[in-house]
């Protein structure tokens, strides 16, 4: 049953639609007027937005709106600016040397900022996020250094490599001593194990340790020196450290000794730019180099 005329409702006092279901009738109670303005107001600015912003999709591309704004234009703008703002850094690092900027705090900042960087992206893989190596490739942080720690010295081996394929790479071989036949296997293993007393590790029993320094002497001591320090001229190691490359087990020198390691550092000069190659510099001398 519906009856559609208004009336007055008793209760409330408030008029009626006129629409009634089973004798409930509905209350004509209107919606208030601050939200129907907010509503118009929302219908308004709809309205303005299709028109000064891209709102609409046509049949190839879009309506573009009055002020021309795109998110692609926003995102040259930003990328523009930030590659500004690096230029200019970048023109700071690029004139000075690396005396300069060592002693520049500010530069020097601006330099650690972008090696490291520049580490994560090309030689974490190999040296570790932090440069301290794995087995096969050298910790950077433990300040002993195949081809030296200056500034300059570590420049040159990131920007030429160590074996690598450039004609100014660092080039020295360890002889492969059991492979190629230059000493017995029982001279090896005297070698290794006096090798290791230099560390001041334990030998091996039985092992003629004395039988080992002189295989050293004759053998070893050309690259690595008389008393095993190591020889920057040759990338040969300083063996008294603490630190090994490739590990200090007896297995792991007589590995290699017989076969010898020579590991490739590549050379990264004709893939970084001078600025990134020169942070590198600075950022690696940071976590070990000397003077
Ligand atoms: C593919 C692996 C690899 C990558 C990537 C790599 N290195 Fe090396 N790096 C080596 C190896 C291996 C050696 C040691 C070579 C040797 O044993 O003679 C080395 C040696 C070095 C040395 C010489 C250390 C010394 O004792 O004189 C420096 C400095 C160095 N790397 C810096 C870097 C920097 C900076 C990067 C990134 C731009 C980098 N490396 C990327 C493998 C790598
Ligand atoms: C012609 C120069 C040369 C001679 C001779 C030489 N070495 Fe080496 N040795 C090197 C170089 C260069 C390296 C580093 C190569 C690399 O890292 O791949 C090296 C690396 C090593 C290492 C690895 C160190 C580490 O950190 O793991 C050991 C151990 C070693 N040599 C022992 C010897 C012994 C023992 C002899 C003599 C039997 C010897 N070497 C003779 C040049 C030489």
């Amino acid at each position: 049953m519906s009856s559609d005329k208004a009336q007055v409702d008793n209760v409330s006092g408030q008029t009626t639609t006129g629409h009634e279901w089973d004798g409930i009738r509905e209350l004509n109670t209107p919606l208030p007027r601050w939200w129907l303005w907010l509503f118009y107001l929302t219908i308004a600015f709809a309205f303005v937005y299709w028109i000064v912003y891209p709102a609409w999709p046509l049949v190839s591309g879009y309506t573009s709106g009055v002020l021309g704004y795109t998110n692609r234009g926003r995102v040259a703008e930003d990328v523009a600016a930030g590659q500004a703002a690096r230029m200019q850094f970048a023109a700071g690092l690029e004139k000075a040397s690396l005396a300069e900027i060592a002693a520049d705090p500010k530069l020097t900042e601006i330099a650690l900022a972008e090696g490291k960087a520049a580490f994560g992206d090309n030689c974490a893989p190999c040296h570790g996020s932090g440069g301290q190596g794995q087995k096969g490739y050298p910790n950077l942080t433990a300040g002993r250094w195949l081809w030296g720690g200056t500034f300059d010295q570590i420049q040159t081996t990131i920007t030429h490599g160590i074996r690598a394929d450039d004609s100014d790479t660092h080039t020295s071989a360890m002889p492969a001593f059991g492979k190629d036949g230059i000493l017995k296997p029982e001279e090896i293993r005297e070698a290794a194990n006096y090798v290791r007393t230099l560390d001041g590790l334990e030998p091996e029993q039985g092992v003629d340790v004395a039988a080992g320094k002189k295989v050293f002497a004759d053998n070893c001591a050309a690259c690595h020196g008389d008393d095993a320090k190591g020889n920057i001229e040759m990338g040969a190691p300083n063996l008294t450290t603490k630190v090994w490359q490739y590990g200090s087990d007896i297995n792991d020198l007589i590995y290699t000794i017989s076969n010898a390691r020579n590991s490739v550092m590549p050379a990264w000069g004709k893939r970084l730019d001078p600025v990134t190659i020169k942070s590198l510099a600075v950022y690696v001398h940071s976590l070990g180099g000397g003077t």
